[in-house]
């Protein structure tokens, strides 16, 4: 998807196929939404894959880029992948994807392959090597262009103490929106 100001307010359906381009302002509050009960989060780095819930995300405009911002902990799998991909997507499905999101949120690509397991089917990134979920909602293709480890020292107390009592702090990806669209 080009992001130009003048593509801003058009929505495109693909002829005979069942994507349509976003405008990412326009999708933000919905997908807003929807991310806060359970969204993917897909990488890809070299060989290895692995997708995981996400529930935080932020979307809005830095460095004149449209961005996502999401927030994984030192912990996750995701964390070692995420460090090494170029790139990664965000699914929001728009159906019922309860069963999916709770076992990707619980269940780690370190003891096994969700997407055998769960069982989820891929597709290719359209601008990225990470690919999205393959399933109705809306998907967003992402490069890595910034990122920046939780400094404690920096962080409210209150949410210190609430939020992080294993100390397991989150590290925070901005990505350059490249892509964003809504399949059936
Ligand atoms: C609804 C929901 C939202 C979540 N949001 C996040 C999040 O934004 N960031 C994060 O690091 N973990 C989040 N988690 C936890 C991870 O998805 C979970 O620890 C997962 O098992 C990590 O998988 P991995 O080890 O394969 O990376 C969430 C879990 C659920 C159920």
């Amino acid at each position: 998807m080009k992001l130009e100001k003048k593509d801003s307010r058009r929505a495109v359906r693909k002829k005979g196929g069942s994507m349509k381009e976003m405008e990412y302002l326009n999708a933000a509050g919905e997908a807003m939404r929807k991310i806060r009960k359970g969204a993917f989060l897909t990488v890809r780095a070299a060989d290895a894959q692995n997708t995981m819930t996400i529930g935080w995300a932020m979307l809005g405009v830095i460095w004149q880029k449209p961005v996502l911002m999401v927030a994984v902990r030192n912990t996750r799998h995701t964390f070692g992948l995420m460090e090494k991909a170029p790139d990664f997507t965000v699914t929001v499905p728009s159906g019922d994807m309860s069963r999916e999101t709770a076992f990707c949120g619980t269940k780690s690509g370190r003891d096994l392959d969700k997407f055998a397991m769960c069982p989820l089917k891929t597709a290719k990134g359209r601008h990225v090597a990470s690919p999205i979920i393959q399933t109705p909602g809306m998907h967003f293709e992402c490069k890595k262009m910034y990122q920046s480890a939780m400094n404690p020292a920096h962080l409210d107390s209150g949410l210190d103490q609430a939020i992080y009592p294993k100390k397991d702090y989150h590290t925070l990806y901005f990505g350059e929106i490249l892509a964003c669209y809504e399949t059936e």
